[in-house]
């Protein structure tokens, strides 16, 4: 169970680095010290810090299906079927009980509905991936809503409640969460939409944290736009600054977080394409700038890129040792094949988790820096960029 620990500090104590306990005197003006009394979440780090590390085990990353009903609705009419829970358990069964998918799968981000969800026989959905060794998570927020005062811009909605929903999540068996917030580059961005990006992260990871869950921090920069790869650059490195800034002011404990970046590209209305080689050394060069060494796994979203991209990216950014984990934990960019080989269809079951396994794999050698492009599908090269697409 959550127990904040509450820590008294002061001039001469100390402890462990993961717990991060610190100990200071605040001067208030006077010559007498005040106590400043902090409170931590001393009971979890060590797990958090365990939780962190099997999630970015090498060979490995997330398979994202945290799809809110609305977003899980459009995967499931473009293979012609209604957005039913009955359809929706279907998929995600499938998804779940891939048989190996564990060697290259570590975390899977779920849904409210999937977590207390069971297979039609009876079986829960996190059980199905704790047998194969896959961390289960949750996704947290509330969804984006827009930002008055800003340039048309959203902010990230779910602060309220979230200690006690995050502490009932993990009862139901998450360890790990997801909060994404969006950062439109067409839009500014302005200063008040990447400093409420950033706080809301912030806060939301201090909460998380509290409550045994290592929070995935995704501030996604949008595709959308026809900005140039330096302009991504520049907005990519202003908000990770903001964020780390807010999250050691909320005294988020680095070793026991993941990151969920956007690959730092062109607009997708940019003239000129980018390719891997260039994206892996701006991306690598953005994060190398912003991202402590504390922090153990960069996992990154796909955000409209093609499966085979996303991989091919990956790989280019797998080619030298870099100080964190560099993995994925893709949505977009490992299901498309697979809803394509099921067509909602029981007989199709096997070979859709056979496309699931595929692109796992192709992903897992991407982050060992292994990948090679021959003999993938047409499909898997075709984009699949949605101008202002929600979650
Ligand atoms: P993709 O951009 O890979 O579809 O996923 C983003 C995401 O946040 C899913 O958890």
């Amino acid at each position: 169970m959550a127990s904040a620990s509450f820590v008294k500090l002061n001039a001469s104590s100390s402890s462990s680095p993961w717990t991060g306990q610190r100990s200071f005197n605040q001067r208030s003006g006077s010559s007498s010290a005040v106590r400043v009394s902090v409170i931590r979440a001393g009971s979890y780090s060590e797990e958090l810090v365990k939780t962190a590390k099997t999630i970015a085990s090498p060979g490995r990353g997330i398979l994202a299906i945290d799809e809110s009903n609305a977003t899980c609705g459009k995967r499931l009419a473009s293979i012609g079927l209604d957005n039913t829970e009955a359809n929706r358990q279907a998929y995600r069964q499938l998804l779940l009980t891939t048989p190996g998918l564990g060697q290259y799968i570590s975390g899977s981000i779920l849904f409210e509905e999937t977590l207390f969800q069971s297979t039609t026989d009876g079986k829960k959905m996190v059980d199905c991936l704790r047998e194969q060794n896959i961390v289960p998570g949750i996704k947290v927020d509330k969804g984006l809503v827009p930002l008055p005062g800003s340039n048309n811009e959203s902010w990230c909605q779910g602060l309220d409640g979230l200690a006690s929903r995050s502490a009932e999540y993990y009862k139901q068996g998450a360890r790990f969460a997801k909060w994404r917030t969006v950062v439109s580059i067409p839009c500014g961005p302005s200063a008040l939409a990447v400093k409420e990006a950033a706080w809301g992260l912030a806060r939301y990871a201090a909460i998380s944290q509290d409550n045994g869950l290592v929070p995935i921090v995704e501030p996604e920069i949008l595709l959308d736009g026809d900005h140039s790869i330096e302009t991504t650059l520049e907005v990519a490195e202003r908000v990770w600054a903001e964020v780390f800034y807010y999250l050691a002011e909320n005294n988020v404990m680095f070793e026991g977080i993941l990151l969920k970046p956007s690959m730092v590209t062109p607009g997708a209305d940019h003239k000129e394409k980018a390719d891997p080689e260039t994206i892996a050394k701006y991306t690598l060069t953005m994060l190398k700038r912003r991202v402590p060494p504390a922090v153990p796994g960069i996992m990154f979203l796909s955000g409209g890129q093609s499966e085979m991209e996303a991989t091919l990216n990956l790989h280019a950014m797998n080619q030298s040792p870099n100080p964190w984990h560099v993995s994925f934990s893709y949505a977009r960019a490992l299901q498309n094949s697979v809803l394509k080989a099921w067509q909602g269809r029981p007989e199709n079951v096997e070979v859709a988790q056979k496309a699931l396994l595929a692109r796992a794999k192709a992903n897992s050698l991407a982050q060992l820096g292994k990948y090679s492009a021959e003999g993938e599908s047409e499909d898997a090269k075709k984009g699949m960029f949605v101008k202002g697409y929600t979650y």
